[in-house]
């Protein structure tokens, strides 16, 4: 697959991209690394799944732990950087915008609604992620009170607002710059 050839790619390629990734666990596009900028002022990443992508409302999707540091970040500094990397393709794709929230209502329901058992029981920790443990382990409860992670769980949607995309080619390396402005994209070639 080359995405940046002749003509400059489209928002909708990329997006099929990353939709692919949503259902596809041996895509590389299905486990984005996304950035914060943390409380303490410093970048944060982390590795996580990626949940849902749609073109429409231009937004990338994930999970967290509502305890969890990049929900403090996303407080503080409400914007998320995403990072995928496709070793086949040598494509990477960088995309970032504002962030949001989901504590509560329609789409954490739907969400939730999805998970397995197991999905739900990783939010069912009684302490809150990165707090110190006596001896290794995950702090989880059975797998029978699953359930009560609920009140952990958040849906965190990002808008995209920039796509950076980099192709590495034998023939010559291509990159190329989307930004969505005035309703709609426009897509410029740059030096890569
Ligand atoms: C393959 C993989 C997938 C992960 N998926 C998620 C995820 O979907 N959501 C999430 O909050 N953390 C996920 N994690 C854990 C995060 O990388 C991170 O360790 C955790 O969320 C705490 O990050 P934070 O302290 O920056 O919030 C995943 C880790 C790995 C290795």
């Amino acid at each position: 697959m080359t995405l940046l050839d002749a003509d400059l790619p489209t928002a909708a390629a990329i997006w099929s991209l990353w939709q692919r990734g949503v259902v596809d666990s041996r895509s590389p596009m299905r486990l984005p690394v996304v950035g914060t900028v943390g409380v303490d002022g410093l970048p944060e990443l982390r590795t996580v799944v990626l949940r849902s992508a749609q073109l429409d409302t231009r937004q990338l999707v994930l999970h967290s732990d509502i305890r969890a540091a990049k929900v403090s970040a996303i407080k503080q500094r409400p914007s998320l950087a995403w990072h995928f990397w496709n070793p086949r393709h040598r494509l990477q794709l960088r995309a970032s915008g504002p962030a949001r929230l989901h504590l509560s209502g329609p789409i954490l329901d739907t969400a939730w609604a999805r998970l397995s058992d197991h999905q739900k029981r990783t939010y069912a920790a009684t302490a809150p992620p990165a707090s110190t443990l006596e001896e290794a382990g995950d702090g989880l409860p059975p797998l029978q009170q699953a359930e009560s992670g609920r009140a952990n769980f958040c849906v965190v949607a990002g808008t995209i607002n920039h796509i950076d995309v980099l192709q590495l080619r034998r023939g010559g390396h291509r990159r190329c710059l989307l930004s969505w402005s005035e309703d709609r994209w426009s897509a410029q070639w740059v030096v890569p």
